[in-house]
Formats: C-alpha cells, sequence, structure tokens
C-alpha cells in the first residue's frame, strides 16, 4: 500500500457523499472521460491495487471497475466466494483485516447491506460498494452523470421509477435526497420501497403512484429495472403475475416529458420490465449509462485514493 489520502472515506451507499463531493466528481468524470476519448494516457493509480469481491455475477461491474483500475495505471485481484475462503466461511472481518493489508482498495459485490459494512469497519482501506441487496450506488452515479451528460443539471427534476422497489429504487431516493430532486414510484403492492430500508430521512424526495403510466407524467427521466433481481430468483414465479403492469412502454413514454430519457442499469428483459420499442428506442441511453459506469468509477477510486487533485 501507498500513503494515499489522509481521510479515508468508503463509498457505501450513495448518501456517504454529500452534494458537493457529487459536483467535485462529475466534473473529474468530465475530465477523465474526455482524456480517454482522446487517447490520453492519464495513470495517477500506479502502483495501487484493486480487489474485487463478486459474491454475485456481474458483466458491467467486472469490466469496468477491471479496465478502470488498469487504464489509470493499477492492477486488479478478482475473487469469488467459490474461489476464495470467503465460500469456506472465513469471517468476514478476517478477511477484510487480510486483504486490506494486501491492497489499497476493495469493491464489494455482496448479499446483505451488513456484510459491506462489517467489512468495512475492519478495513485498511477504502471500500466500495459494487451492489447489495439494499443498494447500488456505482449505477445511481453513472445513472446521474449520464443524465448531466444529456439534459443537464437535475436538480428540482421529476425521475420515474417503474418497478420493484428494490437496490435500485433505494439508491434513487437517496440520490433524490442529497441532490434535491424528486422520485415519482410505482410498484405492485408487496413490492413497495420502505423508506428505512432506503435509509432516507426526507419522505418528501419522492412520490407514490399505484399507476406507473401516472408515474411517468411530466418525467425528465422514465427507468426500471429487472422484476426478480439476483437474490430472489425463487420468487420470479409470484413476481412475474405480480409485475405484469410494470413494463415501461411507449404510453408511459408518451406520458413523460417530451424530452424525457429511458434508463437501465442492464441486463435487461424485454417484452418484462421495458418494451424493445424503448429500450431501443431513440429515448434510451441505456449504453452510454453502462458506458459511464467505467468513467465515474475512475473518478470515484481517484478521489478515494488521492482525494481532490489540483
Ligand atoms: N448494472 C450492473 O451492475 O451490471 P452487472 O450486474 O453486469 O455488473
Ligand atoms: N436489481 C438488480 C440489479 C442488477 C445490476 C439486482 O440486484 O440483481
Amino acid at each position: 500500500m501507498k500513503p494515499g489520502y489522509s481521510l479515508m472515506k468508503h463509498y457505501l451507499q450513495f448518501k456517504d457523499l454529500r452534494a458537493e463531493e457529487y459536483a467535485y466528481l462529475f466534473e473529474r468524470t468530465r475530465i477523465i472521460k474526455t482524456r480517454f476519448k482522446n487517447y490520453e494516457k492519464y495513470q495517477p493509480l500506479v502502483d495501487r491495487t484493486l480487489a474485487m469481491i463478486f459474491e454475485k455475477a456481474s458483466t458491467r461491474t467486472r469490466v469496468s471497475f477491471e479496465a478502470g483500475m488498469y487504464q489509470m495505471g493499477g492492477s486488479v485481484v478478482h475473487l469469488t466466494t467459490g474461489d476464495s475462503q470467503l465460500g469456506r466461511a472465513e469471517p468476514v472481518e478476517d478477511s477484510a483485516r487480510v486483504i486490506s493489508r494486501m491492497v489499497d482498495l476493495v469493491m464489494i459485490r455482496t448479499y446483505e447491506q451488513t456484510k459491506i459494512e462489517r467489512f468495512a469497519a475492519h478495513s485498511r482501506v477504502p471500500v466500495i460498494n459494487g451492489l447489495t441487496n439494499e443498494f447500488h450506488p456505482c449505477q445511481i452515479l453513472a445513472d446521474l452523470y449520464t443524465y448531466i451528460e444529456h439534459r443537464g443539471d437535475i436538480r428540482g427534476k421529476v425521475v420515474a421509477w417503474v418497478g420493484d422497489g428494490n437496490n435500485m429504487a433505494n439508491t434513487w431516493l437517496q440520490a433524490a435526497e442529497v441532490l434535491g430532486f424528486t422520485v415519482h414510484v410505482s410498484t405492485p403492492g408487496g413490492y413497495e420501497v420502505d423508506p428505512q430500508v432506503a435509509g432516507i430521512g426526507d419522505r418528501s424526495c419522492f412520490k407514490v403512484f399505484a399507476d406507473p403510466l401516472q408515474a411517468c407524467r411530466g418525467a425528465a427521466l422514465v427507468t426500471t429495472d429487472v422484476w426478480t433481481s439476483m437474490g430472489y430468483e425463487a420468487e420470479n414465479e409470484a413476481r412475474v403475475k405480480a409485475f405484469a403492469r410494470w413494463c415501461v412502454d411507449s404510453r408511459m413514454m408518451a406520458a413523460a416529458a417530451p424530452d424525457a430519457l429511458f434508463m437501465h442499469c442492464l441486463p435487461a428483459h424485454r417484452g418484462e420490465e421495458v418494451a424493445a420499442e424503448v429500450i431501443d428506442g431513440a429515448q434510451s441511453v441505456v449504453w452510454d449509462e453502462a458506458e459511464n459506469r467505467m468513467h465515474v468509477q475512475k473518478a470515484l477510486m481517484e478521489y478515494l485514493l488521492l482525494g481532490r487533485i489540483g
């Protein structure tokens, strides 16, 4: 490990950073992305190592962190439950103590948020949430950057959430509270967001709608996610029945603002939570959104390891 930023910060949920830190991160993202697009080398993390621990599957999170770290001059170590002692019941606290003596940064994708919190409490280095049952802050960071890139400031705008009251929905609520916008949430009965689980203090940052079409009215951004998240596969049959009306289609997009964007964290299921005409249509920015995972996470890793640049 190299000496770095003296005030260690973890990124376990969206509200771990303040609005002015997000403004800084979005500006760093713009600079880092521009350099990347111009084939300019930018390697502030030479000799730094990121450990990535996956207890659930991933395509985007793995590729974006791994490619991003290499581009910044660092290296990565990839661990899964199946190929490490994590799958053989080594306590998470012991794993944290050991891994964090050897690397500079840890990203974890796991089940309960409490697990990543226990890891962070025993880690000598910053820990990043790469998705838990409760939150997915790196994804919302990318979504917000994508919105800003296409449309500018999100403050005061309406984001429509159509679907499960899951990790993505919870993180949108935290983002609304931190950055000052409103989320119109429509979920089937029994799958509502729980403000306590979402960890928000101000309930005025979201409004609940029984009808997904009404939630989309006037929205600047319409977004959704799979009906069945990882870890909930046993509920799939019941969910397919309950969520049938929560498919973002062209009627919902027509109810939104004329210049509304569509986002989905991916992977998507066309014909379930989103109609093909929407995700493959002109208002969809899902490919920019996926690419931006890498750019925002490069800015995040730079910030957690080096603090503010300049
Ligand atoms: N959106 C997202 O986190 O994708 P992966 O599950 O492929 O990492
Ligand atoms: N809500 C989904 C997001 C996948 C990126 C899940 O947790 O499986």
